[in-house]
């Protein structure tokens, strides 16, 4: 018998919708943007999508596949959106969550990877995977052994209504408290229906991975976006995608979440990472000096 994922609204306590991701691995967020929000974010996105070259190859083919033929993908979408920016990726939940869960491992955390999969008719059921073995080395050293700190909080945001047959999200709850050998089975999978406007978060460690799209005729797009600790190498290069002539227009805490800021861990007895002119990017920035 398949688990449930629990359900909050944003309007809810932060504590509880904590407690409820740390519980199940998985929480269910509704109301996460308003209707207004959500067709100005879409309506940004629409031309980059359309622009999407459908036979477009990816770095090889474990990635094509991961991806799949059917699926129109754009990345580099603080670039691309200020709405996303302003209500997506500085949204005052997600960041009141990874307060909780990221915080206590690092000096600040940031942005990992902010990208929108528009899945299409015939995309197949993702590879069931943990978002948080990107930093396989990790676990290689020992970090593996439960309980211990998470690494990553991760969210699909649903751009359109997300149901079985158009490909919704597929989770394991409880799976991130799983050892590490125990195969995923499909009768555990339990699949993520939600509204537009919705979300779902999840830790690295909880197992999931897109549902097939069965339709003719319909799309699933969201937005898969992930927080991970300041010190670790994030997925998206924000640096290159979001470059220093577009970034000082942007709020101060876009760009520390962007991996502008430097991470100072001095006061903890950990060093000083990401220094231009052995000073903090942000603050040059700010002087005009950079
Ligand atoms: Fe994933």
């Amino acid at each position: 018998m398949a688990e449930t994922i629990p359900r909050l609204r944003s309007s809810d306590p932060v504590s509880d919708i904590v407690a409820a991701l740390e519980e199940s691995g998985v929480v269910r967020v509704d109301e996460m943007l308003d209707a207004e929000v959500l067709a100005r974010f879409n309506a940004e996105i629409n031309p980059h999508l359309e622009a999407v070259d459908p036979g477009r190859r990816l770095m090889n083919p474990v990635i094509q596949g991961f991806f799949g033929d059917a699926t129109r993908h754009i990345t580099g979408v603080a670039a691309k959106s200020r709405t996303f920016v302003d209500h997506v990726l500085c949204h005052s939940v997600l960041l009141a969550v990874c307060d909780t869960i990221l915080l206590p491992s690092c000096a600040r955390y940031q942005l990992n990877i902010a990208h929108v999969l528009d899945r299409g008719p015939g995309a197949l059921q993702q590879l069931l995977h943990r978002d948080e073995l990107v930093w396989v080395h990790l676990f290689q050293q020992g970090w593996q052994s439960a309980p211990r700190p998470e690494v990553q909080v991760a969210s699909i945001l649903a751009l359109e209504d997300f149901d079985a047959e158009n490909g919704a999200t597929r989770v394991i709850p409880g799976s991130h408290r799983w050892p590490r050998e125990r195969q995923p089975q499909l009768a555990e999978l339990v699949t993520a229906e939600m509204p537009a406007g919705s979300a779902v978060l999840y830790l690295g460690s909880t197992i999931h991975g897109g549902g097939p799209n069965t339709t003719t005729n319909r799309r699933r797009r969201g937005m898969h976006q992930s927080y991970t600790l300041g010190w670790l190498r994030t997925e998206e290069n924000h640096y290159l995608t979001t470059p220093v002539e577009l970034a000082r227009s942007l709020p101060r805490e876009a760009l520390d979440l962007l991996g502008y800021s430097a991470h100072d861990a001095l006061m903890s007895g950990g060093g000083y990472l990401g220094a231009v002119d052995t000073a903090d990017p942000l603050d040059l920035i700010e002087q005009g000096r950079l």
